[in-house]
């Protein structure tokens, strides 16, 4: 109660400063960026000798005549190829592999969200330092990842745009349950998402809606990094799932399910979520419901690679290694069978699992599994902002979008690993950083 006077003193004298910037507010920078080549990823071509004109955080015009608009201040890109910023999915900003350094259960028992809290605005600029001006944070204890998008969105540490679901739903036991395999004497404190029944559930979503999720995350099925024996098997019935969708939709939140198995993905599907995680088992019937469903599938899959050659290193349980065979290979194989079929597909990488700021290594993955360069690109940035609701805004260099740009040195669509070594990044019109060669 005592501190309530000065909080009001602060909020007054913050008011006077915005009203006094909003009298003599100069007019937004007008910027002009300049390269060789633009992906434009709404018609799948490369259009040559790109001039985005940028006022303040929005893109204004894309013109090719190379006209330079009078005061317009110009990035000049030189040879580069400029695309839009991309999008990744699924991503856990509070967690890194690098915080296992051979002792699992150090970093699992001597640590906990503050921690996490602590270190997730560095996770934050490696994502948007990679070209990732916008992430989907599928997961975090105590709304960490909350706070982390509002200090982000104040301006306080910089970092991509973040969509968060605040702590994932799931059973008594399974994937999102983080004391399963530890004594019951043990208590654990904090926020997690472990709801049971549907009365349960249709609470727990509105604890997240209320505590400020934009997305509700669920487990639909088990999974690896956790102590259940099972990878795949549903962890929620289908009156439960139901439930959820309905409950998340009315709010207006849309919904993103993990799922593993064949049969929780497509009781999730039934459902009616809105994305699928991970995806792995799919079965034809899987891919049949989504497509009529219109459910995107969002597949992790160079995941596999970095679990197998460092998680043992590391100190993770060997029963996680062991979990990962029996889904890595297959995920890759139903992706490829999806990209045939058709289906939705929204990058999603699963970032946290392994490091952050490695997220475009999955597009090589992506294009060895069936997918062309520009599909790739394409599920990072058109069809991400479609899953996202932000189709308008993100996932395009056009009038109208936020000035979320990235350009790299070489031509991405003859060589995707481009997209790991981004040179150039801007969101909002705001310079992240400039390595262009020229
Ligand atoms: N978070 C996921 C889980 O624990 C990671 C799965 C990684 N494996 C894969 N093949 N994509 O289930």
């Amino acid at each position: 109660m005592r501190l309530l006077p000065l909080f009001a003193a602060m909020a007054l004298s913050s008011g006077s400063v915005a009203a006094a910037l909003a009298d003599d507010a100069p007019a937004p920078a007008r910027v002009a960026v300049r390269a060789a080549h633009l992906v434009d990823v709404q018609t799948g071509t490369v259009r040559d000798n790109p001039l985005v004109i940028i006022d303040g955080e929005r893109i204004t015009e894309v013109r090719y005549d190379g006209q330079v608009p009078a005061g317009a201040n110009v990035i000049d890109l030189g040879g580069a190829t400029l695309l839009p910023g991309l999008i990744d999915c699924h991503v856990h900003l509070t967690g890194d592999p690098s915080a296992v350094k051979g002792d699992y259960y150090e970093a699992v028992l001597k640590r906990g969200s503050i921690d996490a809290a602590i270190v997730s605005p560095v996770y934050a600029k490696r994502t948007l330092d990679a070209g990732f001006t916008t992430v989907r944070n599928l997961g975090a204890d105590d709304y960490v990842d909350v706070s982390l998008r509002d200090a982000i969105n104040r301006g306080d540490v910089p970092g991509p745009r973040m969509f968060v679901s605040g702590p994932p739903l799931g059973a008594t036991g399974g994937h999102a349950d983080g004391t399963t395999g530890f004594s019951p004497l043990i208590e654990f404190h904090g926020t997690t998402g472990v709801a049971d029944g549907v009365d349960a559930i249709r609470h727990r979503v509105r604890e997240n809606v209320k505590n400020g999720a934009d997305v509700i995350k669920f487990m639909a099925s088990a999974g690896v990094l956790s102590a259940e024996t099972s990878v795949g098997a549903p962890q929620y019935s289908q009156e439960e799932m139901n439930a959820l969708v309905d409950e998340a939709h009315r709010w207006g939140k849309k919904v993103a399910a993990h799922a593993h198995g064949a049969e929780a993905i497509k009781m999730a599907i039934r459902a009616g979520v809105d994305s699928v995680e991970h995806s792995s088992l799919i079965d034809d019937e899987g891919l049949k419901l989504a497509k009529q469903r219109g459910t995107y599938l969002d597949f992790d899959v160079y995941n596999d690679d970095y679990i197998l050659s460092e998680y043992a290193k590391k100190g993770f349980p060997a029963s996680t290694v062991e979990k990962e065979k029996l889904v890595g290979r297959l995920q890759r194989e139903n992706f490829q069978r999806a990209v045939k079929a058709g289906e939705k597909m929204a990058f999603g990488t699963d970032a946290g699992v392994y490091p952050h700021g490695w997220n475009g290594k999955q597009f090589a993955t992506m294009t060895q599994w069936g997918m062309t360069p520009m599909q790739a690109i394409q599920a990072a940035t058109v069809n991400a902002a479609d899953l996202l609701d932000m189709k308008g805004k993100i996932g395009a260099v056009a009038p109208g979008y936020y000035a979320d740009l990235v350009a790299v040195n070489d031509n991405p669509l003859s060589d995707i690993t481009q997209l790991q070594h981004v040179a150039f990044v801007m969101k909002g019109g705001e310079v992240d950083k400039n390595e262009i060669k020229r």
